[in-house]
C-alpha cells in the first residue's frame, strides 16, 4: 500500500519497537527510590542523554512531554505567563500565521482568555518569514513576551531561517520558541547552534511512538508549568515519566538523526521524481512552498479545478494514501490557513494535496502516484464541473 503521509505519522522503526517492548515489560516508577525505581530512572536518564546528543542539547535541557501538542502549549503558554508575571506590560506574542494548530489555537486561547495581543508576521508567497519582518515587528513593539516561528511547515514544507530569526529576537531580549516537529530527523537540527530558547519535537514523526515527545528548553529560560503535581522534569512538567515512551523516543531520534544526511539526498530525489512526473501528467499543477528551502520529503501540489478532498478519496480508492494537508473541521473542508497566508486564492487553497515521504518510502510508492494521478485529476475535474 503506497503510504505518502509520513508528515501525519510515520511507521515506527524496528529498533524503537524493540526498545519500547522491552521497556514495557520492566517494572518501576523512575521517581521511586528502590531498585526497580532506580533502574527505570537509569533508563530514562540514558534516554535523556541519547536524545540530547542527537539534537545538540544538554541532557538537563530535555523536558519529556506527551508530544508536539503538549510541548507547543507548554512553551507558548509557559513563556507567556512567566514573562507577563515578570512585567505585566508584556502581553504581545509575535508569531507566524502558518503555525500548526497546536500553536495557532494556543495563541487564540491566550488572546481570548489571557489578554494576549498577537502580532502576525507576514510570510512571502513561498511561505517564508523574512528576518526584516521580525525586525520591524520587534522594533515597533516594546511589550513582546515571546516569538514563536516553526522550523519547517507541515503542509508546504517551507523551512524558516531559524537561526537568524532567533538572533533577532535575542537582540531585543525576547525568548524564541520553534516548533521543530517536522524538521527533526529531516534536516540537521542542533539546539545549541540554532540559538532558540525552546524547541518542540515529537516521536511519531521520526519513527518513535505516538504520545512521546520533548520540549528542549534552555536552562535559563523561565516558564510557568501547565501541569502541577509531582514536580518531575525540572518542576516544569509533572506526571510519572512514561519510561517505555521515553526510551522509544530516544532510540528513534538517534536512528533518524544518524540516517538524516543520506535520507535527505534519497528523499529529495524521490520528491523530484514525483514532482517532475506529476508536472508531465498534469501540466497546470502548481507546486507550493519554497523552491529550495523545503523539507526533502514534502511535495504540496494544487490541481486547479479539483477539490483536494475528492482527489484524496479517489487516490485512497486506488490504495494510495496522502493528505490534503489542510484542516478539516466538523467534516467541512477549510481552505488551508497556510496557503491563504502565502497569498493563494481560496479555491486554489482547497484544491491541494500533500504527498509526504519518509524512511520507508520507495520508488514504487512514487510510481504508483504517477500511474494514477492523471485519471484521478481528470475525474475530479469532471466531478467539479457537474457540481
Ligand atoms: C508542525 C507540527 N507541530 C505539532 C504537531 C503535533 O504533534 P503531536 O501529534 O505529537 O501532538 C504536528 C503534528 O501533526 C506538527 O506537524
Amino acid at each position: 500500500m503506497p503510504y505518502l503521509d509520513h508528515a501525519a505519522t510515520t511507521p515506527m522503526r524496528p529498533e524503537a519497537i524493540a526498545a519500547v517492548t522491552t521497556a514495557m515489560a520492566e517494572l518501576g516508577n523512575p521517581s521511586s527510590l528502590h531498585g526497580s525505581g532506580r533502574r527505570a530512572r537509569r533508563r530514562v536518564e540514558e534516554s535523556r542523554e541519547q536524545l540530547a546528543d542527537a539534537l545538540g542539547a544538554r541532557p538537563s535541557e530535555v523536558i519529556f512531554t506527551s508530544g508536539g501538542t503538549e510541548s507547543d502549549n507548554l512553551a507558548v503558554k509557559g513563556l507567556f505567563w512567566a514573562r507577563r508575571a515578570a512585567d505585566a506590560n508584556r502581553r504581545r506574542i509575535v508569531a507566524s500565521p502558518i503555525e500548526h494548530h497546536a500553536v495557532l489555537d494556543t495563541l487564540d486561547w491566550l488572546a481570548d482568555h489571557e489578554g494576549a495581543e498577537i502580532t502576525w508576521l507576514a510570510v512571502d508567497p513561498t511561505g517564508q518569514v523574512t528576518p526584516d519582518a521580525l525586525r520591524s515587528a520587534l522594533a515597533e513593539a516594546g511589550d513582546v513576551a515571546l516569538v514563536t516561528v516553526m522550523w519547517a511547515n507541515n503542509e508546504v514544507g517551507t523551512v524558516q531561517p531559524i537561526r537568524e530569526l532567533a538572533a533577532i529576537a535575542h537582540e531585543h531580549a525576547v525568548p524564541f520558541h520553534t516548533d521543530a516537529v517536522q524538521a527533526v530527523g529531516a534536516l540537521p537540527v542542533d539546539f545549541a547552534a540554532s540559538g532558540v530558547d525552546a524547541l518542540t519535537m515529537t516521536g511519531h514523526k521520526l519513527g518513535g511512538p505516538v504520545g512521546a515527545g520533548a520540549l528542549l528548553l534552555r536552562r535559563d529560560a523561565v516558564l510557568v508549568p501547565l501541569l502541577h503535581g509531582g514536580g518531575q522534569e525540572r518542576d516544569v512538567r509533572s506526571g510519572t515519566l512514561d519510561a517505555p515512551g521515553v526510551v522509544g523516543l530516544a532510540v528513534a531520534a538517534e536512528a533518524a538523526v544518524a540516517a538524516q544526511p543520506d535520507e535527505l539526498i534519497r528523499l529529495a530525489a524521490l520528491r523530484d521524481r514525483l514532482v517532475d512526473g506529476v508536472r508531465r501528467a498534469v501540466p497546470d499543477v502548481i507546486v507550493n512552498g519554497h523552491p529550495s528551502e523545503h523539507l526533502p520529503g514534502i511535495a504540496h501540489l494544487s490541481f486547479p479545478g479539483c477539490e483536494g478532498d475528492s482527489l484524496l478519496m479517489l487516490l485512497d480508492a486506488r490504495g494510495i494514501e496522502c493528505s490534503t494537508g489542510s484542516a478539516c473541521s466538523a467534516g467541512v473542508a477549510q481552505p488551508s490557513h497556510v496557503l491563504i497566508a502565502m497569498g493563494a486564492d481560496p479555491s486554489c487553497a482547497r484544491s491541494s494535496l500533500r504527498f509526504s515521504l519518509g524512511h520507508t518510502s520507495t520508488v514504487d510508492d512514487v510510481e504508483a502516484v504517477l500511474d494514477e494521478i492523471r485519471p484521478v485529476v481528470e475525474r475530479a475535474r469532471r466531478a467539479g464541473q457537474v457540481a
